[in-house]
């Protein structure tokens, strides 16, 4: 007999724990390549959003809203370099905003916070059925409104070399119109999570 008892026992137990190990370290290390970025939309405020149809069909917009974006990385050596970045507004396939938010860089654990707030219109191409759509949300006071976070988080891989990665996060929002006869929602909103 090679092996006693007790001895495939114990080889038994050590084979186990080391199926266990190799399980965690295969879970830490999917987890690490997907969540690398953690995106929330704070807060928001839509306070003007309207279609107006002389001369052209144009959407009157007053929205603000707060972006987190946390870099969830914490074993990373070097800070997390975004570029080319931007956030672009959507209602329906129709963007009316976009910000630019260029290069940054984000360390381990850290977290940045965009303020946004504009009002402006811009010249749209809705079909009628589109534009009848517009008018259901408009007697309901609620809006679907999609802000998108694109860009590049670079990677250096084996060779030293830095690559692009792209990134896309939608934030789906349902947002319900602040009037000045109803401000009441003004405070209690969600916070979203992009993905
Ligand atoms: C946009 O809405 C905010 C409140 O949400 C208000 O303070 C601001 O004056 C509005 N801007 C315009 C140009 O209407
Ligand atoms: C939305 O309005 C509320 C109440 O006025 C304010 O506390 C909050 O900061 C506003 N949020 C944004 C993103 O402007
Ligand atoms: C963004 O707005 C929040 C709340 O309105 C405020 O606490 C924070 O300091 C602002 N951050 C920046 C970078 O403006
Ligand atoms: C629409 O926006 C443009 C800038 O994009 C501005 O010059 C114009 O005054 C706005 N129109 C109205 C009616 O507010
Ligand atoms: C508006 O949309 C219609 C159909 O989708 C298209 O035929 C037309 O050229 C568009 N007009 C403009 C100004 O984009
Ligand atoms: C104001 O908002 C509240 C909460 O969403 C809603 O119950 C109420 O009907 C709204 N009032 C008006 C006048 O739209």
């Amino acid at each position: 007999m090679l092996c006693d008892r007790d001895c495939c026992r114990r080889f038994c137990l050590c084979y186990i724990i080391l199926l266990i190990v190799l399980c965690v370290c295969y879970t830490i290390a999917v987890l690490a390549s997907h969540v690398q970025q953690k995106i929330v939309i704070v807060n928001a405020n839509l306070s003007r959003f309207e279609l107006t149809t002389s001369p052209t069909t144009s959407l009157f917009f007053n929205l603000s809203f707060t972006m987190s974006i946390h870099n969830s990385l914490w074993f990373d050596i070097d800070a997390a370099n975004y570029q080319d970045m931007e956030i672009s507004c959507y209602y329906n396939t129709i963007e009316f905003d976009s910000i630019d938010l260029g290069n940054f860089g984000l360390d381990v654990m850290q977290t940045s916070i965009v303020n946004h707030s504009r009002s402006g219109n811009v010249t749209v191409n809705l079909t009628s059925n589109e534009v009848d759509a517009f008018k259901r949300s408009s007697e309901t006071g609620y809006f679907d409104i999609e802000i998108w976070l694109q860009g590049n988080r670079m990677f250096e891989d084996y060779d030293g070399e830095n690559k692009p990665m792209y990134m896309s996060y939608p934030c789906k929002l349902r947002l319900q119109l602040i009037t000045s006869q109803n401000s009441t929602t003004q405070g209690n909103f969600t916070p979203v999570k992009c993905h």
